[in-house]
């Protein structure tokens, strides 16, 4: 309904990670740069990407996923790290093309071995993103570590992205082993004001808009405020600003709409 109302092909503000749909701030480019130069040319074994809830760490892994399709790099992602060592060696046996990853620890890991030495050998060059990695137990932590050390004299035959919440980032310096093999740290930080605005109007554009513009400057003002510059909360207000702004057969959006709705939010 709100498409209709509002001319657009599609929903603007979906609190998904379709790359389609990002954008790319200063500080977004910024780190997609060095994530994308660790995991494919430094690849120094370990990136580290650090965010506050919502700000955009998933994205930033689907935007790297989407950059690297296709390319010498395969990403094997693990969404949801709440697995044991053994599954999770597994899900990254099945995700590099192993149809029926042995049931075994040792013998997963010496397939894992001997696939990633191939690889190498081939010119691919793997990619283990974990997401939500303040998640993963301690055994997890240590395995992920051991994985690290596939490598041959001169490079690493798998390289390994961490995003996770806060903690993760101190959970990690607690740990020596794994702090000194983290070959990038990154924090995703929320949205400048001035973000806000391009932010709202790249995504509506993204989404079909080319008339006059939706949201007034103050009401973007007021979003940036009341959304923190967090990515999923600017969605949330916006959306169902829009909502609002149809049902009360608004021909804009302002301040006064999204204070009404970020109150509700509360
Ligand atoms: N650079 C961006 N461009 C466009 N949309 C973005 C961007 N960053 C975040 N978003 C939007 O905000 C939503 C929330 O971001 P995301 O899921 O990446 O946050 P997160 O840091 O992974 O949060 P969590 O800690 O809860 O896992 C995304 O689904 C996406 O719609
Ligand atoms: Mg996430």
């Amino acid at each position: 309904m709100i498409e209709a109302y509002w001319q657009l092909a599609r929903r603007p503000f979906a609190n998904t990670p379709d790359p389609a749909f990002v954008y790319r701030s200063e500080s977004f480019v910024e780190g997609f740069s060095r994530l994308l130069y660790d995991a494919t040319e430094l690849r120094g074994g370990l990136s580290l990407i650090t965010g506050e809830i919502g700000c955009g760490k998933t994205m930033l892994a689907q935007a790297l996923a989407d950059r690297l399709a296709g390319s010498a790099c395969d990403v094997v992602t693990l969404q949801y790290p709440k697995v044991t060592p053994s599954q999770m060696l597994a899900g990254l046996l099945r995700g590099l093309g192993e149809q029926r990853p042995p049931r075994g620890k040792l013998a997963a890991i010496e397939l894992l071995a001997a696939t990633l030495s191939e690889r190498h050998g081939n010119g691919r060059r793997p990619v283990l993103v974990v997401d939500e990695a303040q998640l993963a137990s301690p055994s997890l932590l240590e395995e992920i570590r051991l994985l690290t050390n596939f490598e041959d004299r001169q490079d690493k035959h798998l390289h390994i992205v961490l995003l996770g919440q806060p903690e993760l980032r101190d959970r990690v310096r607690r740990h020596p082993q794994i702090d000194q093999r983290v070959s990038l740290r990154f924090h995703v930080e929320p949205m400048e004001p001035k973000d806000v605005a391009g932010y709202v109007d790249h995504r509506l554009r993204v989404a079909g808009r080319s008339g006059a513009p939706i949201f007034t400057g103050d009401a973007v003002a007021t979003l940036a405020d009341r959304s923190a510059g967090v990515p999923r909360r600017v969605n949330t207000i916006a959306t169902q600003a829009l909502f609002v702004g149809a049902m009360r057969h608004r021909a804009s959006i302002d301040a006064e709409l999204i204070t009404d709705v970020a109150d509700d939010q509360e």
